[in-house]
Parts: structure tokens; C-alpha cells; sequence
């Protein structure tokens, strides 16, 4: 009887270490089949996957945990329009910015970056299209700010767009190559 109960927890412990080392291949699986958006169709994504995506943002690391980021959703096709012109209906833009007062110690782009991956990241793996923009960003803080309702004192590092994806575009053929890694990895020696 005890050999049996032994056995069986046992055989659980295998089952949670399998289970977290499969979930740990997974996400590393996942970040390497994800890809930038750059088809999406005008179904709009549900409210739920948005709430969870900006928790996603909210929960990233910052400097000394400052958290100096606010995150404006934009879902007026018109106001979207300003930022990105060929913008597709039924997307949603989330324009992550930074405080404008510096503090020692702390980059805030570094941290508005991390905010706006964890969000990325989390709409690909919600099965939705994502795709990171800086380009429109020189145009928002010099023209857009008030009309987007930039918090004052903040201004735009980043903007990211999600919607659902043209499933007809398949990983393989949206993948843009990366370089090898031994050109991007060395280490260092004595
Ligand atoms: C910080 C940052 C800024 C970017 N800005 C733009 C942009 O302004 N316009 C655009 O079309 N793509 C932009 N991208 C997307 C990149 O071009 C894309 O991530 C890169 O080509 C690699 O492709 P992949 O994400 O599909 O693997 C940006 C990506 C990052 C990380």
C-alpha cells in the first residue's frame, strides 16, 4: 500500500517537471515563430484580449520599478488614420509613452520597450495580429498629443497595433531573416 502511494507521487512529480520543462520549450518555441504583422483583417478583437494584453504591459520590469509609462488606446478609425494611414478597421493601437522628466539610472524608451514586447508577445500568443511601429512616433509628439489625450508630461516611444491576422499569411513567408547567430554571439575570454 505505502509502496503504491510512493509510486504515485512519484509518478506526479514526473508529470509536473515534464509540465514545466514543456512549458518553458514552449514559450521559447513561441518567441521564435512569432513574426510583425503586416496583413490584418477588419474583425474586431474582443474586449477581454485587450484588457489582457495592457495587463501584460502593465506587468512588464522597469527601472527601480518606476513604471513611468502610460498607455493611450486609440480604436477611432479617423484618430488611427492620423498615425497610420493604411491602417485597417477593427484594429486598435496602444501608443506607449515615457515621462519627459528624466531621472538618474532610469531609460525610459528601455522601459517603454519592455512594456510594449510584453504586449506584443502577448497578442501573438492570444492568436492575434501584432506589429511594433516608431516610425509615427515624431510625428505624434510633435502634432497628435493632445488630439490622441497623451497624458500630459508624457510623450510617445512607441506605438503598437493589433487585430486579427489574414490567416492566409502563413509564418514561413511573412518571417523576415535574422542574422547568423555567430555574427551576433561571441563571448568573452580571458
Ligand atoms: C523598435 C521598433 C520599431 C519599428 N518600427 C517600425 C515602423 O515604423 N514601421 C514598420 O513597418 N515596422 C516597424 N517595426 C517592425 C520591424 O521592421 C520588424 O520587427 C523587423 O523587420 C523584423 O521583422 P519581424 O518582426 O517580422 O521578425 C519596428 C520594430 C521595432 C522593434
Amino acid at each position: 500500500m505505502k509502496k503504491n502511494i510512493i509510486t504515485a507521487l512519484l509518478f506526479v512529480l514526473l508529470l509536473v517537471s515534464l509540465h514545466a520543462q514543456n512549458t518553458a520549450d514552449d514559450v521559447a518555441d513561441f518567441i521564435l515563430s512569432t513574426y510583425s504583422t503586416k496583413s490584418f483583417i477588419n474583425t474586431p478583437i474582443q474586449a477581454a484580449d485587450l484588457e489582457k494584453i495592457l495587463m501584460c504591459g502593465i506587468k512588464a520590469p522597469s527601472a527601480r520599478n518606476t513604471q513611468l509609462w502610460k498607455f493611450t488606446v486609440v480604436r477611432d478609425i479617423a484618430l488611427e488614420r492620423k498615425v497610420i494611414s493604411n491602417i485597417t478597421e477593427g484594429n486598435i493601437l496602444i501608443i506607449v509613452s515615457g515621462s519627459e522628466k528624466s531621472q538618474p539610472g532610469i531609460d525610459i524608451s528601455f522601459d517603454c520597450a519592455l512594456a510594449t514586447q510584453n504586449m506584443y508577445l502577448a497578442a501573438q500568443g492570444l492568436g492575434l495580429g501584432a506589429h511594433i511601429y516608431t516610425g509615427p512616433v515624431e510625428n505624434i509628439n510633435k502634432n497628435l498629443k493632445t488630439t490622441l489625450k497623451i497624458p500630459e508630461g508624457y510623450k510617445a516611444i512607441a506605438v503598437l497595433r493589433i487585430g486579427n491576422k489574414d490567416s492566409r499569411v502563413d509564418a514561413t513567408t511573412a518571417a523576415s531573416k535574422r542574422k547568423g547567430y555567430s555574427e551576433i554571439v561571441n563571448e568573452s575570454t580571458k
